[in-house]
């Protein structure tokens, strides 16, 4: 009887505990920690992580409003009441929701070797609050994840599935230690800790180097032969066997990009992995190889991209391929990469949409310090949130339906890399002190990805007389969902008009702000 009562009290005793523990490891509060940059990062231990809790009901009459600024808040929220116009509004938002434009697929990350090594580098504990930062209903709720097929440049070497010469059966087809140890098991943990559908989709970086003209998985180098031919068939069946694979382990992957930037591949000396491709190669490649391989591998459902590189090739490569109706038949959309946004006009992008609007747009990487003169970590640097911001903005107002960050996570040098390409994350890892940082770009992430869930439908936005950008979305749960991004050195107060709702919000200088009300 002792020890019943003994074991029922140890069990009540117990529950208190991870009742406690569970409530107050993922509470509301920013650590905040300044590295002399211009904002700063929330620290994030074992014990203690800044949350952001699932948006529950939205009170008639009234507006939540979620604010990031680089003066210091991080997600903070008020609840305020229609009060009408207000005399001293600098400018005028008027929402028509009549006009519908795109609906949103999802936002999310890269589960790169390097992000995986760098989660399980931390104590499990700290890899559950990490994962829970994204993933979870106390987080970002991201849903989409990348996953590169075999190593890219954030890998620690480079690897295929199949390195053995001249296996055209792929008999000697292999998922790696990288697959099964590290992104595999992260991704099963962040689907079992969210509450929503997890979009997966997967690119290849190289083909073995044995079925490539150069024999190299870096550098200048095509499939040898042409579309139609031994090599592009084998490359096809190889991407067949690993969407299998990961049948296999339980991950069914949604989307598949026919290859990350196949303009790399066309370059000399291009350093990492890489497969080059031109326009007509790709059209060739999908409507003689991949798109009936998917189809009798039992992947035709499977959404195949195009492109996924710099929107440099933009509205070429859609015409290409979209024209063609063999090759057309098998495309669901086509991916883009940001590092050119800021030399390029984002009216490209409008201009591919209107090549055939029956295809999606989606942002299938980004990365801020990518550029050689940049410094690689910037922890706490707001600039880089505000990049996001504005890419991200710029993005949704021409099309496209959802965006894809790179790593999910790197170490304090930007790595690992094995050709030192290191660049920035929304979350760095101090293994040494099991702890994580979120930089002002995870929120930036946020105001995004919690509220915009997928199939929010964008409508018409006018704004007269104010400085800060935005977009407005109808969201499933029949919200409207505006986002303010300004980049100003002073704040506004804005009137908001929709249908018969009339109300105020007062953005902050440097800031990004999710106002959600019931229409
Ligand atoms: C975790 O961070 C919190 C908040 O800064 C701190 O109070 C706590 O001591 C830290 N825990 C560990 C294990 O370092
Ligand atoms: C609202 O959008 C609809 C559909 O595009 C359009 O017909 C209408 O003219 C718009 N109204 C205003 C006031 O712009
Ligand atoms: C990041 O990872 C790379 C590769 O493992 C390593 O060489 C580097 O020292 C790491 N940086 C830090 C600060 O841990
Ligand atoms: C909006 O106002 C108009 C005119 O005052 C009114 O006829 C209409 O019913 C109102 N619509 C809603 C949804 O309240």
């Amino acid at each position: 009887m002792a020890l019943i009562f003994g074991n029922i009290f140890q069990s009540i005793f117990c529950l208190l505990i991870c009742l406690y523990f569970c409530s107050t490891v993922l509470s509301n509060k920013c650590d905040k920690v300044s590295f002399g940059d211009t904002s700063f990062v929330c620290r994030c231990n074992s014990s203690h992580c800044d949350s952001l809790p699932p948006l529950n009901s939205v009170p008639k009459g009234a507006y939540i409003i979620y604010s990031s600024s680089k003066d210091g808040d991080r997600f903070n929220t008020q609840t305020l009441h229609f009060s009408g116009k207000q005399p001293q509004a600098n400018g005028k938002i008027i929402i028509n929701r009549t006009a519908e434009y795109q609906s949103i697929i999802g936002f999310g990350g890269a589960v790169t070797d390097a992000a995986s090594i760098n989660i399980l580098n931390l104590s499990p504990k700290t890899q559950d609050i990490l994962l829970q930062s994204y993933y979870s209903p106390q987080g970002l709720e991201y849903t989409l994840a990348r996953i590169p097929i075999a190593s890219t440049d954030f890998s620690t070497h480079a690897y295929s599935y199949d390195d053995t010469p001249d296996d055209f059966d792929l008999s000697h087809f292999s998922l790696t230690s990288e697959d099964l140890k590290y992104k595999i098991p992260i991704l099963k943990r962040a689907i079992a800790m969210s509450k929503r559908n997890i979009r997966l989709f997967s690119s290849p970086w190289s083909a073995p180097s044995w079925m490539k003209t150069e024999s190299s998985m870096t550098g200048r180098g095509f499939l040898k032969g042409e579309p139609g031919g031994k090599y592009y068939k084998t490359w096809a069946q190889y991407l067949v066997r690993f969407l299998s694979e990961y049948k296999k382990q339980g991950l069914n992957i949604w989307g598949l990009t026919a290859q990350n930037e196949p303009l790399d591949g066309r370059l000399p000396f291009f350093p990492f992995q890489c497969l080059g491709f031109t326009a007509t190669q790709q059209r060739d490649f999908i409507a003689m190889d991949l798109g009936p391989a998917l189809h009798s591998g039992g992947f035709g459902d499977v959404k195949l991209m195009i492109l996924d590189d710099d929107t440099l090739s933009l509205p070429d490569w859609a015409n290409t391929i979209y024209s063609d109706e063999s090759a057309s038949q098998y495309v669901s959309g086509l991916g883009v990469h940001w590092y050119l946004n800021g030399y390029l006009s984002y009216n490209r992008i409008t201009e591919t949409h209107l090549v055939d609007p029956t295809k999606f747009i989606l942002a299938t990487e980004a990365c801020a310090g990518s550029a050689f003169y940049e410094k690689k970590v910037m922890l706490g640097n707001w600039d880089r949130a505000e990049q996001y911001a504005s890419d991200i903005m710029q993005d949704l107002q021409n099309w496209v339906t959802g965006w894809t960050d790179w790593n999910i996570a790197l170490n304090m040098s930007g790595g690992p890399n094995w050709v030192n390409n290191n660049v920035d994350s929304p979350i760095i890892v101090d293994k040494d002190n099991d702890v994580f940082y979120k930089q002002p770009m995870f929120y930036t992430m946020g105001h995004f990805s919690k509220f915009l869930t997928p199939g929010s439908v964008r409508h018409q936005m006018d704004m007269k007389g104010a400085k800060s950008t935005g977009v407005v979305f109808s969201t499933p749960e029949k919200n409207l969902v505006m986002i303010l991004f300004n980049k100003e050195d002073s704040g506004e107060i804005l009137d908001v008009v929709e249908g018969n709702t009339t109300f105020t919000v007062s953005v902050k200088a440097r800031s990004i702000n999710t106002i959600i009300w019931k229409p």
